[in-house]
Formats: structure tokens, sequence, C-alpha cells
């Protein structure tokens, strides 16, 4: 059992795999033993369910940037509040889809609006909560924008809004996650995401295990 809460989150381009991963690595620490929370950005709370809806409506295409980000952030601001904090004080290993590196990613280069803004807005609604360890399930932009395609065939309408950029912004994106793995590289490590389910999560299995062997 653990001997005292984590925070785990993953990262990537849309179309990553870090989902299926996540609940890959959720169910063997749950086989181990733990006690383990996922929780996913923005979403997660009832509350952040209902900001994902409002960001990831295609009828919002007139949102502008800067809405964009608080939204992101207040739905983060509530998770935890409500998920993050209450269950790593308890002793669980709570593991997030997405958190601040993704607005560091999609807003901060994407949108171009700036890492030192998603900084201090990370400062205001996270109150120096900040993940332990960080998994990057990296691919090339091409495997990312196919599968954002195939995806959106067959998702509901309302969920389309953040694959509907160009691939400019896309570029951006990634470059954001190469800065911030370059910037942070104890706490965000890159996992090579080509190859099978089974192959990307040995690499996910083998970066936990590394990193547990030196949080003592
Ligand atoms: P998901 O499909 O991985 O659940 O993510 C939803 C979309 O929201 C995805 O395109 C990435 C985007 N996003 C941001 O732009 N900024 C953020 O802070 C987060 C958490 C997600």
């Amino acid at each position: 059992m653990s001997r005292h809460g984590l925070f785990l989150t993953f990262e990537g381009l849309d179309g990553c795999g870090k989902t299926t991963q996540m609940r890959l690595l959720a169910a063997r620490l749950r086989q181990a033993g733990e006690d383990v929370i996922e929780t996913v950005e923005p979403g997660g709370t009832r509350i952040g369910g209902d900001i994902r809806r409002i960001l990831l409506d295609p009828a919002n295409g007139n949102m502008g940037s800067t809405a964009e980000m608080l939204l992101y952030f207040a739905a983060r601001a509530q998770n935890v509040d409500e998920i993050v904090n209450p269950a790593t004080a308890a002793g669980s290993i709570v593991i997030s889809d997405r958190w601040t590196d993704s607005t560091w990613a999609y807003q901060g280069f994407g949108r171009a609006l700036g890492v030192e803004l998603v900084r201090r807005l990370d400062e205001i609604a996270c109150r120096g909560r900040k993940p332990d360890l960080t998994l990057w399930v990296d691919i090339d932009l091409e495997t990312s924008l196919n599968r954002a395609k195939s995806r959106n065939a067959s998702v509901e309408a309302n969920d389309t809004r953040m694959d509907e950029q160009s691939r400019a912004f896309y570029e951006q994106v990634l470059e954001g996650y190469r800065r911030l793995a370059a910037e942070e590289p104890r706490r965000v490590i890159r996992v090579d995401g080509r190859g099978s389910v089974e192959e990307v999560f040995e690499r996910v299995w083998a970066a936990f295990e590394e990193y547990r062997s030196g949080d003592v």
C-alpha cells in the first residue's frame, strides 16, 4: 500500500492513447492493492463536466482564447478541491487524464497565450498542487491528426470543438510538450507512444516503477 498519496497525470496530443494507458495503469495498481482514483480534465467533477460541455461544444466556436483558458482552470480548481487534494490526503493514488500541462501546451503554445500566464493562473487555480509524475505519451502529428479525424466521425458532435484546430495549432502544441519535458525532466517523462497498446504500457509501467524506486 502507498505510504502517502500520489498524484499522477497523463498528457499528450489528441489520439495519443493516453486514456487507454491511464486505465491500464489504474488497473495494474489496483491489482497491487492500491486505492486509485481516476479523474479527467476538463471534467472529473459534476461542475467540471458542465464546464467540459461548454468548452467542447462546436456551437461555441466564437469563444475567446482567454475565456477558454479560464474555463479550463475553473474546472481544475474544482478538481483540486473535490478530488485531488482529499484523495491524496487520504493516501490514494490520483491519476488524471490531462492537467495544467495541457493548458501549457494547448493554450500557452497552441493559442500562443504564453507560458507565463499559464504559470500564474496555475498558482491561482491549483494553489501549489502539482503532479508528482507526468507521463507524456508522445506520438507524431500525422498519427494524432488521423486518429482525431476518425474519432470525429464516430463520437457525438458535441465533443469536438478542440479537434477542429489547424495543423499549425497542433504543431505548436507538440512543441509545447517538447519544451515542457526539456524544462522539467524529472517530473515529465516522455513515453514513446508508437507500437501496440501492450508495448506502450510496458514503457508506462517502467517509467512508473523508476519513479517509485526513487520516491522515498
Ligand atoms: P481529451 O479529448 O483528451 O479529453 O481533451 C479534450 C480536449 O481539450 C483536447 O483537445 C485537449 C483540450 N484541452 C485544452 O486545450 N486545454 C486544457 O487545459 C485541457 C485539459 C484540455
